[in-house]
Formats: structure tokens, C-alpha cells, sequence
């Protein structure tokens, strides 16, 4: 196939034209919403007063929970999750009401009316006190592979540690929102912003108390999801469909970026804590965490993402011995949610950090201890799925090979002895991350395609895009299995009407999944063409093949067209739509025996990452990173390079820059973009270099082109270490903390401690 493409939508995007939800052209008696949202972390509602907010003129109606006929309940994994909060509130920011005006200035002078009264209640912040007061979302979770206990009185080395790693703000450039029209008989359709369709329907009809088929929604792009539109778009679209239920009139709610920062969860913050041991060759015998995630006041996706910790707590590496624990901890934050990584990268950032302290303790340097314990084909991981195809030890080797480290080490060495006042670091960053839903019964799509009579295709599929490019991937599968021009191919809007009982555009298997349903609905469609061809062409079946938009003969293009061969079809017939469905296969978990094999493949990468730090500052600069990434055999490299940078970015930022904020009433402190800090042009890496890995791919993978949406991210962490090694070098009493982001103050503060 040709294996590059530009994405299909630079050109709207670049010219303004693409439409997102608040480009809508919306119907003249369009009326908008706003939440009122609690003012106080935890409490017992005791009045709330909306006599004059609902006296305000040009506002229609102000919804509480009491305006629900279904079920006030949005909780997706866990019903813990209610729409608008009823006697108790538990997060700062939670919806208690929904004012419906003529306008959304007006709907938000009338929330600045309403008064309500809270009696406090105790508010936990932190995973930590939530362990102590045993305030828990789910139960722990357990994985084991052979027996620490023993294996640690066999290691020469073992250190124990603690780590921190925050939360992380989305910042998608869209902000939550959606618009709901009525439609005839109770039906509604809503265009929402959301990585799943599937789970707004099914949310809206149960609190709506409707059957599913009376909901439709369609969703354009996405301006952003990361993670953050994976659930948390539900509550707004179920809203506004509880006011269209009731008023029969359409209704928009666009969140400001106020609003959204304060009301929507984050990447969980992580306290874990980690005994390491090793033996003289550096070989990990054997490794126990316990971390304890910040799941907020609402179950939300955070068991899944507690199993994934788990799922990736020993990285890249193979250790024999392994127990590990995740507590999901209930506390007064809004409900954390899915982040690029999903619960991945707070894992491996434990199994880094202690890698990180027993090479600081040894006295040598990290780099020995991971490549002496990187993956091996056939190694058990701890979840107990074999690793196959494995490229940890070849994207590390070639890394070393290709970047040349011994020289880059040199360099820091050189320069450290050079000079006083700047220090620099280098670390190492394997990277190994499991593709498919970890819930084996996710992993499905569907794609539905029609070949319209003039010879030009629809395609629609679950897959929802959001910036990663997944609807030039779909053209490329489609374009490529029917031998046609990309022109001839239209990506149409994701829609529930069309193609239903969707997984979310989510876990980096949206290509994947959709990808193989597109590629089998083609070859359903191609394989009835094919007789029809051979009739024409006065050829056996087995010589027909369709290539540049022509039937090809025994592999010579003949001058039978595209077109002409689609209007042949219609006049005899032949069904010119095919809807195809695909289920990953092979994959199993037993949660019972916390055993499987969940994952189809996994995709593996090594970045080294140069930084200085000026000591006198604390500040940093991020100088190079280099990367060996296995994309499979990509099949649109300008688009992967793009998800590797992209990613690697943001995974900079959680490690360095981000910092969520809550004060301990659990108020959002950083809650704009002059507190809140992402990454600039001036902090991102001055060099990325991306190198793809030599491999065969893997045919579970769409055209053997692996997922790369999340894997990425974890690179990032490789900031963190590298650096940690330019503070050490110039301060040698500074003693190791694992304590994410690093940001200039606390780099400063190591800068300057003493023991
Ligand atoms: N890239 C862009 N530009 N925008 C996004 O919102 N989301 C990331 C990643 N890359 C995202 C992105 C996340 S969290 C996931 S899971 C994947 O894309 C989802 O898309 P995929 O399954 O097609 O890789
Ligand atoms: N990854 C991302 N999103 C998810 C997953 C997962 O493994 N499971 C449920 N939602
Ligand atoms: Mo991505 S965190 O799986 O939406």
C-alpha cells in the first residue's frame, strides 16, 4: 500500500473550515445551558434558593434532579455517579442544576443568583488519607508471579522507596459541549463532543428513561480528547437532552474553559510504594509496589485504569518475582479519569524510580541495571501473558548503536567537569505498553460502507476522530482494499444510528479495531464485485483484481472502470453496502486468577533524553530526545511521527511542568492558564528524533501498523531521570526523590539541599 497520506482534514483545519460542535449552525429557537455546580468540596445540601435566578427574565427552566423520569444515575463502569447531585455533594464542581435560558450570558447571570447552604463535611484530597480512613472506590487489586517473599532473602541489594506522580489537565483546545435537538416523537439527536457515542446514547436514554433507539448521536472531530472525552462527556450531553425532553426545543451547552477545568477529572494522581531487590549481576529477583490511586469522589473509569498500573508495573523488564497492589481511593476530587496511558505511565514511573534509587545506592549508573533486565522473548509477564515478538532489547541495542552513547554519555561527563554552574543529565527510557482494552469484551467495531451508484464510497465506522488522524487511517485501509483513489472515499461522521453498540474511540486501538472491520466489509463488497467484474471481462474470478479505479485482468488493467463496473452492479442487483464487524481475537483474562493473555500485541520503544540545568536558577532545558520506536511497518509515518511528538510532549509536561493544585478545602487552585503550565515551544525538547525500529510487525495490528497513541507518553518520564542526574551532579548530597512534575522550584531545592 502507499504508505503515506496526508491527514484529510489539514485543509479544512488549516483554513478554518472544520466544523466542531460550537460551529454548528443551530436552530432559531436554540436555547443554552449552564451547570450550577457545587461550591464546596463535601457537604450536606441544606437549602438551595432558586427563586431569583429562575425570576431572571429570558430564563426558561431551571433542572434538578428532580426533573429526571429515568434514573439520576451516569456511572459508567460503577453507578455511583449521579447527574446532578441530590442531598450531598462530594467534589468541588459538581452539577446540581442546569439553568436553561435564551441565551448563555443570561444562564450564567442566573447561576450567579442561585444560593444554596452546605453544611461541611470532612474532605479528603489526598490517596493517602483515603487509604487511612479506608475510603475506597473498588476493591485492591493483586498481581503475582512467583514469590517475593523468598526471593528477597536470595538479594544482595534491596531498597525500599516512596514515589508521587500528579495529575494531569487534558487542555484539549475544544472544550466539553454539545448540542441536542428534538427530533419526532420523543426522539432526540445530540452532536456531542465525545470519544464515546455509544456511552452518551446508552447514559441519555437511562436517565432520560428511554429506550436507546430514541437517542441518536453524531459526532463530527473531536478538538482534542487525550482521554478527557472518553467518559466525561456524557454528563453535559445528558443534560441538555434532559431539558430537550422536557421543552422540546433544541438546546447547547458549550463549557468555558472555567468551567471545564474545574468540573472534569484529570490523570490520577498516584502515592506508591516500591522494595526492589536485586542480586550481583543486576539482575531484579524481585519487585513489590503498592500504589495508591486518587480516584476523586466517583468510580468513573478508575478500576480499569487502577488494573492497567498493574498491567504495566514492570515496564520493560522481566522480573522473576513480582507483587503488586492498586487501591482505588475515593476522595473529594472530581472523579479522575482516562489519560493517554490510562494508569500505564504511573506505573512505570515506580518501577523507574526504583530502579533509579538502587543505582544511586549501588553507585553505578541506571542505565546498567534496566539494560541487564530488559525483556526477552518468551518471558512471563506478570499478568501472565508470554512476550512475543518482543523488541525491548532490539529498540534499546539500536538506540545505543544508532545515537551513539558513549559519546552522549561523554558529553554530559565533559561538560559536568567543565562547568560549575550548569550541570547536564542523560537518561535512558525503555518503554513497553499492552494494545487492546485490558476488559477483553471491548475490543470490537464495526464498519458500515456504501458504494453510492456512481461509483464514490461512504465510509462510517465506531471510530471517533479526535486529532490522531484515525479518519486518514480508515481512507487509507478503504482506498487500498477496493483499488480506488482517495477522492472517490468519503469518512462520514461517527453515529450511533449507523454504526451502534460502539466501544470509545479509546486504549490506541481505535485503527486497529475499526481499521479491520473496514478492511473486512471491503472484502466482502470486493468479493461480489469480483463476479460481476468477470462476467464483463469475460475472465475467470481468480484473474480479476481492482487497482486505479480499474478491473485488472490476470494483472493488466483493462478498460473496464470503476464506475462502469458499479453501474453494472446496480443493474444486476448485486448489494453495493456492507456492514462488517470485528472482535480481536485470542485475548483472554481471568480476573479471578488476575492470569491471561489480554493484550494482542505490544509495542516497544527506547528514547534517550539529554537535559542541562542551569544550577543557579533551577531551571532547565530539554535537549534532545532520541528515540527508537517499534511502529510495526507504519502505514502513514508522517502521521505516527506526529502521535510520537505529540505524546512525548505531553509526557514531558506531566513528568516536568504540569501541576494540578487542590487546596486542602479540595478547591482547584491551578484553574486557568496562568497557573496552570503545558508544555511551550521553550520547554519542548530541541531536538526529537525518531527512528523506526527494524521489525517484521505484527499482523494483529492494522496492515502490521501498531498502535501509537498512548505508547508515546512514556518517554516523557525519561525527563524526569535525566533530570535527576544533572541536580545530583551538582549537588551530592541530594538525596533521590520521586516526586512528579520536577518542576524549576523543586529542581532548585534540590539544587541547594543538605543532608
Ligand atoms: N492525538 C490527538 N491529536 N488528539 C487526541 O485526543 N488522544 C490520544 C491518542 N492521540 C489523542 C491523540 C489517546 S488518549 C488515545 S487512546 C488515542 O490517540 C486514541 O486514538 P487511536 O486509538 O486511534 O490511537
Ligand atoms: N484503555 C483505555 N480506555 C479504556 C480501557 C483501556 O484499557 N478500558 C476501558 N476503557
Ligand atoms: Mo485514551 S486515555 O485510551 O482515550
Amino acid at each position: 500500500m502507499s504508505r503515506t497520506m496526508k491527514n484529510i482534514d489539514s485543509f479544512t483545519h488549516v483554513r478554518g473550515e472544520s466544523l466542531f460542535v460550537d460551529d454548528l449552525i443551530t436552530r432559531q429557537d436554540t436555547l443554552h445551558g449552564v451547570v450550577f455546580d457545587s461550591p464546596k468540596a463535601h457537604g450536606k445540601i441544606t437549602s438551595v434558593d432558586y427563586s431569583k435566578a429562575a425570576a431572571l427574565k429570558g430564563v426558561v427552566k431551571i433542572f434538578t434532579h428532580k426533573d429526571i423520569k429515568g434514573e439520576n444515575q451516569i456511572g459508567g463502569i460503577m453507578p455511583d455517579e449521579p447527574l446532578w447531585a441530590e442531598d450531598e455533594v462530594h467534589f468541588w464542581g459538581q452539577p446540581i442544576a442546569f439553568i436553561v435560558a435564551e441565551s448563555e450570558v443570561i444562564a450564567k447571570k442566573a447561576r450567579k443568583l442561585i444560593e444554596i447552604d452546605i453544611q461541611d463535611l470532612p474532605v479528603i484530597t489526598t490517596a493517602i488519607e483515603a487509604k487511612a480512613m479506608k475510603s475506597f472506590i473498588s476493591a485492591p487489586r493483586y498481581f503475582k508471579l512467583g514469590d517475593t517473599k523468598a526471593a528477597f532473602s536470595d538479594c544482595e541489594y534491596v531498597y525500599e522507596g516512596e514515589t508521587f506522580s500528579n495529575g494531569q489537565e487534558h487542555l484539549y483546545l475544544e472544550t466539553q459541549g454539545c448540542y441536542a435537538v428534538p427530533q419526532e416523537n420523543g426522539s432526540i439527536k445530540i452532536t456531542s463532543s465525545t470519544q464515546g457515542p455509544t456511552q452518551v446514547q446508552k447514559a441519555t436514554a437511562r436517565v432520560l428513561g428511554v429506550p436507546m433507539h430514541k437517542i441518536e448521536v453524531d459526532v463530527i472531530r473531536l478538538g482534542g480528547g487525550f482521554g478527557g472525552k472518553e467518559d466525561q462527556a456524557t454528563p453535559w450531553a445528558v443534560m441538555t437532552a434532559v431539558a430537550v425532553q422536557y421543552l422540546n426545543k433544541p438546546v447547547k451547552y458549550i463549557l468555558n474553559r472555567h468551567d471545564d477545568l474545574r468540573m472534569t477529572g484529570k490523570r490520577h494522581p498516584y502515592s506508591s510504594f516500591f522494595k526492589i531487590g536485586l542480586n550481583k549481576d543486576l539482575k531484579i529477583i524481585a519487585f513489590e509496589a503498592e500504589f495508591l490511586q486518587n480516584a476523586g469522589a466517583a468510580a468513573d473509569l478508575s478500576p480499569a485504569i487502577a488494573e492497567r498500573t498493574l498491567f504495566h508495573a514492570t515496564n520493560s523488564y522481566f522480573v522473576p518475582n513480582v507483587s503488586t497492589t492498586v487501591h482505588s481511593c475515593k476522595t473529594n476530587l472530581p472523579p479522575n479519569t482516562a489519560f493517554r496511558g490510562f494508569g500505564g505511565p504511573q506505573g512505570m514511573f515506580v518501577i523507574e524510580s526504583a530502579i533509579a534509587k538502587a543505582a544511586d545506592q549501588m553507585g553505578i549508573d541506571k542505565r546498567k541495571i534496566q539494560e541487564a533486565n530488559l525483556l526477552a522473548e518468551g518471558d512471563e509477564f506478570p499478568y501472565g501473558q508470554i512476550a512475543s515478538n518482543v523488541e525491548a532489547q532490539n529498540s534499546w541495542f539500536t538506540a545505543k548503536d544508532k545515537f551513539g552513547v558513549e559519546q552522549l554519555e561523554k558529553e554530559v561527563k565533559d561538560f559536568n567537569s567543565k562547568h560549575e554552574h550548569f550541570k547536564k543529565g542523560i537518561s535512558f527510557m525503555p518503554i513497553t505498553f499492552g494494545i487492546s482494552f485490558t476488559n477483553t469484551p471491548m475490543n470490537h467495531a464495526r464498519a458500515l460502507i456504501h458504494i453510492y451508484q456512481d461509483g464514490s464510497v461512504g465510509v462510517s465506522t465506531g471510530a471517533v476522530e479526535m486529532g490522531q488522524s484515525v479518519n486518514t487511517k480508515m481512507l487509507q485501509v478503504a482506498k487500498l482494499a477496493l483499488g480506488i483513489s482517495a477522492e472517490k472515499v468519503k469518512l462520514e461522521t461517527t453515529n450511533t444510528t449507523r454504526v451502534a453498540n460502539t466501544s470509545p474511540s479509546a486504549a490506541s486501538s481505535t485503527a486497529d479495531l475499526n481499521g479491520k472491520a473496514v478492511d473486512m466489509a471491503c472484502s466482502a463488497l470486493i468479493e461480489r464485485l469480483t463476479g460481476v467484474a468477470a462476467k464483463m471481462a469475460k475472465a475467470e474470478n481468480e484473474k480479476i483484481s481492482f487497482q486505479e479505479d480499474h478491473v485488472f485482468v490476470d494483472g493488466k488493467k483493462s478498460r473496464i472502470t470503476w464506475e462502469a463496473l458499479v453501474a453494472q452492479a446496480m443493474l444486476e442487483r448485486v448489494a453495493l453496502s456492507e456492514n462488517a464487524h470485528y472482535a480481536t481475537p485470542t485475548i483472554h483474562f481471568d480476573k479471578t486468577k488476575e492470569k491471561g493473555h489480554p493484550f494482542a500485541y505490544h509495542v516497544y520503544g527506547t528514547a534517550i533524553t539529554g537535559v542541562t540545568v542551569d544550577c543557579v536558577r533551577g531551571t532547565y532545558e530539554i535537549d534532545y530526545v532520541k528515540i527508537v520506536h517499534d511502529f510495526g511497518i507504519s502505514m502513514n509515518m508522517g502521521i505516527d511521527l506526529g502521535q510520537v511528538e505529540g505524546a512525548l510532549a505531553q509526557g514531558i509536561g506531566w513528568m516536568t511542568l504540569e501541576e494540578i493544585a487542590y487546596d486542602t478545602n479540595g478547591r482547584l487552585l491551578s484553574n486557568a492558564l496562568s497557573t496552570y503550565k503545558v508544555p511551550d515551544i521553550f520547554s519542548a525538547p530541541k531536538i526529537i528524533e525518531t527512528i523506526p525500529v527494524e521489525t517484521e510487525g505484527n499482523k494483529m495490528a492494522i496492515h502490521k501498523s501498531k498502535a501509537v497513541g498512548e505508547p508515546p507518553l512514556m518517554y516523557g518520564i525519561g525527563a524526569y531521570f535525566a533530570i535527576q542526574q544533572a541536580v545530583k551532579a551538582f549537588n551530592k548530597n541530594y538525596e533521590l526523590k520521586f516526586h512528579a512534575p520536577f518542576t524549576p522550584e523543586k529542581v532548585l531545592m534540590g539544587l541547594y539541599e543538605k543532608n
